[in-house]
Order: C-alpha cells, then sequence, then structure tokens
C-alpha cells in the first residue's frame, strides 16, 4: 500500500467555526470555509435508527431543541429540532445534519476533512463503520481521502480493517505515554491530543518517530504559534479566522 504524505493544514475549522456558527451544522462549516479554513473538523455519531450524522454531545440539551440522548433519537425526530437557535436567532432553523448532506456540502465548498468517529470503545466499531460507508459512497476518489480519528481503539481498528487506504489519527485526552506502542498497533499517521499535555519535547518525539502531531482546541494566536513553534502540524480551532492570520 503506497501512502501519500498528510497534507494537512496550520488550522483546522473546530466542529465548523464553533465560535461564529453553530457547531457541527452545515452553517457552520459553510462559516468555517469562508473564513478561510481549508480543513474542518466535525463528530460522527449514529441515530436509534443507525444513521450516520454530525453531532458532538450524546444528549440533545446543549446545542438543539430537543431532550434526551441522540441514542434514543430516530433521524425523523432528530429532523425536527433546531439545531441553530440556541446559538443565535438569525441561525433559527438550523438543522442537524447527517454526514451525507455535510460531506456532499464539504466537496461542494472544497473542504478536507477529518472526521472523528464519537464513540464509547462499545460502539465505536459499528459508528466508524456507518460513517464509512457513507464517507466512501460520497467523497470522490481525486480529494485527498477524510483523516479518520476517534478517541475509541475499536473505531480506528474498524477503520483499519475497512478503508485502510485512509488515513487514521489516535485522539487522546490526556498524555498517551504509550503513544509509540498505541499508533503502531493501529497503524495511525497522527496523534490529536489537547494543547495542554503537549511539551517541545514531546512533540519532538512523536515527529521523529514520523506522526504528524494536531493539538486541539486552540483559540488563540500566541497559543497556536508556539504549538507550531513546537513543530506541531496543525491546530483546532473554534476561531480559524483568528489563527490563518498569524499562519504561514
Ligand atoms: O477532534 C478534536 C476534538 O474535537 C476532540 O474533542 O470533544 O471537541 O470532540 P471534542
Ligand atoms: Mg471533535
Amino acid at each position: 500500500l503506497t501512502v501519500p504524505p498528510l497534507a494537512l493544514p496550520q488550522v483546522i475549522g473546530h466542529r465548523g467555526a464553533a465560535a461564529s456558527a453553530p457547531e457541527n451544522t452545515k452553517a457552520g462549516f459553510a462559516r468555517a470555509a469562508a473564513l478561510g479554513a481549508a480543513w474542518v473538523e466535525l463528530d460522527v455519531q449514529l441515530t436509534r435508527d443507525g444513521i450516520p450524522v454530525v453531532f458532538h454531545d450524546d444528549t440533545l440539551e446543549r446545542t438543539t431543541s430537543g431532550r434526551g440522548a441522540l441514542v434514543d433519537t430516530d433521524l425523523a425526530g432528530l429532523k425536527r429540532l433546531d439545531a441553530g437557535a440556541w446559538f443565535a436567532p438569525g441561525f433559527a432553523g438550523e438543522p442537524v445534519p447527517t454526514l451525507e448532506e455535510v460531506l456532499v456540502l464539504l466537496v461542494e465548498l472544497g473542504l478536507s476533512v477529518n472526521l472523528e468517529i464519537k464513540a464509547g470503545e462499545a460502539r465505536g466499531r459499528e459508528t466508524c463503520l456507518g460513517g464509512l460507508a457513507v464517507a466512501c459512497a460520497v467523497w470522490p476518489a481525486d480529494r485527498p481521502k477524510p483523516l479518520m480519528s476517534s478517541f475509541a481503539e475499536s473505531a480506528l481498528i474498524a477503520a483499519a480493517e475497512a478503508a485502510p487506504e485512509w488515513p487514521r489519527g489516535l485522539l487522546c485526552e490526556t498524555w498517551p505515554e504509550d503513544w509509540r506502542q498505541r499508533t503502531t498497533r493501529l497503524d495511525c499517521r497522527s496523534l490529536h491530543v489537547h494543547w495542554r499535555h503537549l511539551t517541545a519535547s514531546r512533540v519532538a518525539a512523536v515527529k521523529e518517530a514520523g506522526l504528524a502531531v494536531l493539538a486541539y482546541t486552540v483559540n488563540e494566536r500566541r497559543l497556536a504559534r508556539r504549538l507550531w513553534d513546537w513543530g506541531v502540524d496543525a491546530v483546532f480551532s473554534d476561531r480559524p479566522e483568528r489563527l490563518l492570520v498569524g499562519a504561514g
């Protein structure tokens, strides 16, 4: 298998452009593109009836007009909810999008994407396989493959089986002392870590091993510059426009 190098941008729009448009909505991804982002990150989960949708939380309350758990909600019910008004009145009526709807939009906008499979270990495999079935059908063969990432190893194992040529990134909440073994075992190309856990020497060690380093969530230019100086390849940002000014 020949693998092209990961061509990462310095700034990836987090959940779209989460500071200036409702996260994980089509309006948010369009905003990220308008602000100059070349890549976006989004969260993939399954509805009760198994449809991959773009949604971050376990529950509906924070970002929609609905209540309860996403896993207990069918797509039809989810589609009746408002996922924009909570953010600002001007976004009222913005729906929770399916993964398919978002990917079609990203292709139109010329955006590249990091698909974060948002599931615990128990649901990682089915969530990843559901997402990949849609993404493989929709994503054009001539575009760089989406970068698949997850906190759940079960999702990354499923991704390696179902779409070995799609790059994978191991996502970690804290510093994984065993990052070398885990990324090797899962055949990952990148390590995605909260910026608080990064140091110059940790970044250098990961880069020396041939992996890309991605840091979330970075909304200040000074912090982004420090991370880039250490060799961090890309930062996820709710405010891509702020960081893009200082990029390059
Ligand atoms: O993928 C990076 C980042 O999005 C992981 O954390 O909770 O924002 O999905 P979270
Ligand atoms: Mg995420």
